[in-house]
């Protein structure tokens, strides 16, 4: 057998055993009873570790040293780099410091989750320290230019510097502090509609009809319930998303599944011919994220299309929304108001709240914040860009799980998702003139095609930065998210 048949051989070795993970990981969040958890957990990390070996075994280098001459290639290169660039990665990762960063943050979750219970960030303070620690560690053995942090956004974004997101959240900042408080003055009183409850069917089955006009492939994915929200990919031929229905909030079910239905159409769109190569994923975090943000926001919040699910709307919760008009409707939705908590942020205040994920992140990875310091750095934090008190920890500090996790350099790729949505749509809208059209009609086919032909089926063939190249012809930029929120909220 040639080199590179053992080369794809070996990649569709490592997508089997994701395939693997994967299923574990998604039941473990779906349909697994409580009593499970230990021995999921237990398959999990030995089939994490297993993963991690053979990507990081002699025969993967040998195959990696003979076939360095394909680097170029202009077929087989783009295979054979990206694989390279996981080795690379993964190689300097010593076995020990991944089992133990595995027990680790297990056990920081689950004092997080107490200390969050309680609203006492002195449970998880300990915790959370040996988690800095250990993502410090890390950080050293992958190496970086200029700090630590450089080393652990490239996980998340191959490519990205720390100082390249400083840049853009520096220009997000600067504009978006004063945009909120112009759109604040400029609305008059909240419309309430959501003090009532709303059916779970009736929610499940707006859902399902985004999904369907979004064009979800249900023939190779399915949609389940779950406390959190989330997609993962098996195959390209079976991609789950679940959504979380709370009867007090219904459009957050619609949203949730407009959101994970554009992680999905990503992971639905690669190519079929990439399955078991490392090739066939997407290109990064925020570029997926950026897919997801679309979906859910330019396109899902968008006047258009909500003029056209209106009608749906009105006969689904004829009694509950029986004294409301489409545009005390449209202003609910899109009611913007700085508040706690992020996932429930609207889009224009959001991305404030990465910023002070990120800031501090950034600190303490450098040593230049202690823990003990940070639910003090996070109020000061939460007051100067959001202008409200924070009442308890629980609704600040410890309210998100990606610490625990040791998901450090993981919060930028959020709004990085928003900055590339707006430009990839920019894009959209230029070269489909009538694209507002279609979708005001519920006709997303337009789009849908333009994204799996742009990105989607594009894996991970190219870089974030240089995708966004090929797409829009520039590089990384503001204007065209600052351009959507100033549109869509002052004029
Ligand atoms: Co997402």
């Amino acid at each position: 057998m040639d080199l590179w048949q053992k080369f794809c051989d070996m990649q569709a070795e490592f997508s089997k055993l994701y395939h693997a993970i994967a299923v574990l990981s998604w039941d473990q969040q779906t349909y697994m009873p409580v009593g499970g958890s230990e021995a999921r957990a237990e398959s999990l990390a030995y089939l994490q570790t297993l993963a991690h070996e053979k990507l990081i075994s002699s025969k993967t280098k040998d195959l990696i040293y003979n076939l360095e001459y394909l680097k170029d290639d202009p077929e087989k290169g783009p295979i054979y780099n990206v694989v390279r660039r996981e080795y690379e990665k993964a190689v300097k990762i010593p076995i020990a410091l991944v089992t133990e960063n595995a027990k680790t943050t297990s056990l920081a979750i689950a004092f997080w989750q107490e200390a969050k219970q309680k609203g006492d960030f002195s449970i998880f303070a300990t915790h959370l320290e040996k988690v800095v620690t250990l993502q410090r560690q890390k950080a050293e053995v992958i190496g970086y230019d200029n700090e630590p942090y450089d080393a652990l956004i490239d996980l998340y974004e191959p490519g990205m510097k720390t100082k390249d997101v400083e840049v853009i959240f520096k220009q997000l900042k600067e504009a978006l502090i004063p945009l909120v408080m112009d759109i604040t003055a400029r609305q008059g009183k909240r419309p309430d509609l959501f003090n009532q409850d709303y059916a779970k069917k009736s929610q499940w089955d707006l859902g399902l009809k985004a999904l369907q006009e979004m064009g979800f492939d249900f023939n190779r994915g399915r949609q389940d319930y779950s406390e959190h929200p989330f997609t993962i990919s098996f195959d390209p031929s079976d991609v789950r998303i679940t959504t979380n229905i709370t009867t007090k909030s219904f459009p957050s079910s619609l949203y949730s599944s407009m959101h994970e239905g554009g992680h999905a159409l990503y992971e639905q769109g690669i190519p079929g011919k990439w399955r078991h190569l490392a090739i066939g994923k997407a290109a990064s975090i925020a570029v997926h994220e950026s897919q997801s943000r679309m979906w859910e926001n330019i396109v899902g919040r968008s006047k258009e299309y909500l003029s056209h699910l209106w009608p749906h709307i009105k006969t689904q919760f004829a009694l509950e929304l029986q004294t409301v008009d489409f545009d005390s409707f449209y202003q609910a939705i899109n009611w913007v108001e700085p508040s706690l908590i992020r996932v429930n942020a609207d889009e224009v205040t959001y991305d404030l709240h990465i910023f002070i994920r990120f800031e501090l992140e950034r600190d303490l990875l450098a040593g230049k914040l202690s823990v003990s310091d940070l639910p003090k750095a996070w109020d000061e934090k939460v007051e100067s860009y959001l202008g409200i008190k924070v009442p308890n920890p629980a609704e600040g500090v410890l309210q998100d799980v990606h610490w625990a996790m040791g998901s450090i350099g993981y919060f930028p790729t959020y709004t990085l998702g928003n900055v590339i949505a707006a430009q990839f749509y920019q894009q959209a809208r230029h070269e489909i003139p009538d694209l507002s059209q279609n979708i005001a009609v519920g006709n997303l086919s337009l789009l849908r095609e333009w994204l799996r032909e742009k990105i989607h089926q594009r894996g991970s063939i190219l870089l974030p930065l240089q995708l966004l190249e090929e797409v829009c012809g520039s590089t990384l930029s503001v204007k065209p998210y600052l351009d959507y929120l100033k549109e869509k909220y002052l004029i």
